[in-house]
């Protein structure tokens, strides 16, 4: 067999494992723990790295080959299996090749998960709530990225003086989108059983031997910061402009990027936000309005699928504990005020 042929056939027995084999053998809890980290070893071990590439090309099939690797030794890691060291090597070099941070992310659960062979960590009912909980971030993403280039574009038009134009159409469109987006969040407490949740979002968590990993969590997503920040300007609150510059590492890419371009933009410009330059738009109150409403209903997620943060709420990045966080965001107000 050709080297470069066997170059291949070893990513596609990755991607058929991770496809196939993996949620099962994660659902057994492993009475045969070292037939499965051999395995698992061995899958990793013999990968040619040169597949990759460079950190700069990035096209779906080098996405979805890194997501299975870090799929791989992220679902083991959390039933307590370790890969060999030379497993683990690789996968190191993985993460230093593309610039990333360690353990699975937030990208590589929503941005880099194949649409049309969405990878999982469960089988049979379970892994169908986890696809939903996959498929419902990704239309939320896919909205809010529209949203994003309305909102910048116009920001980008509207200078200090003279916004005086009645309505802006595409402001409707921003509206529609939050809308559905607040559907989407209802769908995960109506859809999406606490029962199941608990046993797929284990998998989310911090990988628990990776140094400096963080889960693969919503909070990590850019798009309600770049939302935030395009509407409230520098009347952000300078805590929460601290906390995403502690956690922009962990944010897709390219959402910290554009977030870091904006917040640039916004500082040049005189810090206005949408809000302030459009003072008394009745349409910027109704976005101001059905932003609250993602934010209670995403509270309500979460108190559904992770009940004890009423009670024992843990702290944030932020250094809060997480319910108190939560419903500060619930009260921001982008509007003019
Ligand atoms: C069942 C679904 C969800 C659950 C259980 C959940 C859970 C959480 C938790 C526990 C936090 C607190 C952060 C921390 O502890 O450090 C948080 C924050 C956050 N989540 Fe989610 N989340 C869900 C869906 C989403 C979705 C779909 C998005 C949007 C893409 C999202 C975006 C955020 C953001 C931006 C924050 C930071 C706080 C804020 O700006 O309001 N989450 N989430």
């Amino acid at each position: 067999m050709s080297a470069e042929l066997t170059k291949f056939l070893s990513w596609d027995n990755l991607h058929s494992f991770v496809k196939g084999s993996l949620p099962v053998l994660l659902e057994e809890a492993f009475a045969n723990r070292d037939h499965v980290t051999s395995t698992a070893s061995a899958l990793v071990e013999n990968l040619n790295l040169e597949f990759l590439g460079s950190p700069s090309v990035e096209n779906k099939e080098i996405l979805s080959a890194r997501l299975d690797l870090l799929f791989l030794e992220q679902g083991l890691a959390h039933r307590g299996i370790r890969l060999s060291d030379k497993a683990f090597g690789v996968i190191g070099d993985v993460v230093t090749m593309s610039d990333r941070p360690p353990g699975l992310t937030y990208e590589d659960l929503i941005f880099s998960n194949p649409r049309d062979a969405i990878r999982v960590f469960t089988s049979g009912q379970l892994a169908v709530e986890e696809k939903l909980f996959y498929e419902g971030h990704m239309q939320i993403e896919d909205n809010f990225g529209t949203m994003i280039d309305i909102l910048y574009h116009l920001r980008q038009q509207l200078s200090d003086k003279d916004n005086d134009t009645p309505e802006y159409p595409e402001l409707n469109e921003v509206a529609t989108l939050l809308t559905e987006n607040m559907e989407s969040m209802a769908a995960f407490y109506n859809i999406i059983q606490p029962e199941s949740f608990a046993v797929f979002s284990r998998f989310h968590e911090r990988h628990p031997y990776r140094e400096g990993a963080k889960g693969a969590g919503g909070q990590f997503s850019a798009s309600l910061p770049l939302v935030d920040i395009l509407l409230m300007g520098d009347q952000t609150p300078v805590e929460i402009r601290n906390y995403w510059s502690r956690t922009m590492n962990y944010m897709p890419k390219n959402g910290a990027i554009l977030l870091q371009e904006v917040i640039t933009y916004i500082d040049n410009a005189g810090g206005k936000g949408l809000g302030e330059l459009l003072p008394n738009s009745n349409q910027i109150r109704r976005i101001d309005s059905l932003l609250r409403g993602l934010r209670a209903r995403h509270y309500r997620a979460v108190s559904t699928h992770i009940p004890e943060i009423a009670i024992n709420p843990g702290i944030t990045t932020a250094g809060e504990p997480t319910n108190q966080f939560l419903k500060t965001r619930i009260k921001l107000d982008h509007s003019d005020r």
